[in-house]
């Protein structure tokens, strides 16, 4: 059923969308999509270099995750997973652990990112009968109630929906490049164990705390990485005070660091996950994962969903990770991620207004400053720089508290001809500002 054309549709796209997406950027017509190729209602081709924020990993409409697709709905395309049970869901419950960091073996599947952070949470709670839960500044984890109750990247994200989840506090995230004691690792670790010790002094005392939880590479946060000692410290922290520690992967997972999980590329184990995004590239699937000794306790009709384990999306995921082991997809990540992290930095020794290039794998940044010497956030020349970029057909996408960061956040099946491309939109887009 077509009501109006495309063309006529997209004029009146905020009278019927609701406007709490309005900000979003760049909000392209696209009518079809393949490989890192984006295609648009006015006839332009982009390379997207943003997955569609880190989910179309194995790039758009991956052949062998898109016929997985098909042939799973030509049998059947929803189970209430209480009611139907499916041979997707359980094929991929036993593939999965054997890509997971150690001891992540059972999961709990839902729609997305968020849903994941929910389970997580409840998770702890529920397992730990404790009530607190420590988050770190800077952290997103979605917009749901516990998700925006943790996060802290943006006070726009929060403003209006007090009051939130009781119970949750914050700590200071270890970044080198924006630490006040001085730009060392060694001092992001120090500020960051600082502050975690003030939380536990002056506000709850790690008795009383169920779970840290922490994505192990920020990623709406501006794509830090954190020194792996930072993890360390939260992992050596959660074992002396029988707290649990969760990871938010569902921005750093299934490939983007390098390695299958951020948790495996920084070598830090956790005992919760929140996965989604690439799991399926594409299809809306999400997991809480744990280890069986800790989600064996979760009790029957503790937690649920409608949607969650789709079969149309846990089959996709299944092919996804065919796909990886097939395709050499973490290699061609770590070979194309040092060719465009190289090539970013050739590109900081042109423009002054690049503060610091960062990341891993194919999870890179450019954090834009001032030239003051005071490393002012110029969250207005990002957005220029990203403007220019589309213009010249490359699709990248902002980050960071003050919009001061450009991701970029190609597929990881990305070409050496395709990063070289991208790498000459972004020298020409600079060049003109
Ligand atoms: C680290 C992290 N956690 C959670 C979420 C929320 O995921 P979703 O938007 O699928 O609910 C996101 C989304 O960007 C994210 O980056």
């Amino acid at each position: 059923m077509k009501t109006k054309s495309y063309k006529a549709l997209l004029e009146k796209v905020y009278d019927n969308l609701a406007p709490s997406f309005a900000e979003d950027w760049p909000k392209l017509a696209a009518t079809r999509a393949e490989g890192v190729y984006l295609y648009t209602q006015d006839g332009r081709e982009y390379l997207d270099f943003t997955s569609g924020i880190g989910v179309t990993n194995l790039g758009h409409n991956h052949p062998h995750v898109l016929n997985a697709a098909i042939e799973q709905m030509k049998k059947f395309s929803h189970s209430a997973v209480g009611i139907t049970l499916h041979e997707p869901l359980l094929q991929l419950t036993e593939v999965l652990p054997s890509v997971m960091p150690e001891g992540m073996n059972m999961f709990f599947f839902g729609n997305s990112g968020s849903e994941a952070v929910e389970g997580a949470l409840k998770l702890a709670r529920y397992v730990s009968g404790r009530p607190g839960f420590i988050a770190f500044r800077g952290g997103f984890h979605g917009r749901t109630y516990a998700a925006i109750s943790v996060t802290s990247v943006k006070s726009k994200y929060r403003l209006h929906y007090e009051p939130f989840v009781p119970g949750i506090y914050f700590a200071e995230f270890a970044n080198p490049y924006r630490c006040p004691l001085g730009d060392t690792a060694a001092d992001a670790v120090e500020w960051s164990q600082r502050s975690l010790a003030n939380v536990f002094d002056h506000m709850i005392p790690p008795s009383e705390v169920a779970a840290i939880l922490v994505e192990p590479v920020q990623g709406e946060g501006g794509y830090i990485v954190p020194p792996a000692e930072f993890l360390e410290n939260l992992r050596a922290t959660c074992d002396a005070h029988g707290i649990l520690l969760i990871f938010d992967e569902v921005q750093s997972g299934f490939g983007r660091t390098g390695q299958m999980f951020a948790a495996q590329t920084l070598g830090v184990r956790p005992d919760i996950m929140a996965v989604a995004k690439g799991i399926a590239n594409g299809f809306p699937l999400g997991a809480t994962v744990a280890s069986r000794e800790l989600m064996s306790a979760w009790k029957a009709g503790s937690h649920g969903t409608t949607f969650g384990g789709n079969p149309v999306a846990c089959a996709a995921a299944l092919a996804v990770q065919e796909v990886f082991r097939d395709e050499n997809v973490l290699e061609n990540c770590r070979k194309m991620g040092k060719r465009l992290i190289s090539g970013l930095r050739a590109l900081q020794q042109k423009h002054d207004f690049i503060g610091e290039v960062r990341g891993l794998g194919l999870m890179l940044a450019l954090e834009i400053i001032k030239p003051d010497g005071k490393k002012t956030p110029d969250g207005q020349k990002a957005f220029k720089i990203l403007n220019a970029m589309l213009d010249n057909g490359l699709v990248g996408y902002m980050a960071g508290p003050m919009g001061n960061v450009v991701r970029l956040i190609p597929p990881l099946t990305v070409s050496e001809q395709q990063i070289d491309k991208a790498l000459e939109i972004l020298e020409v887009s600079m060049g003109k500002l």
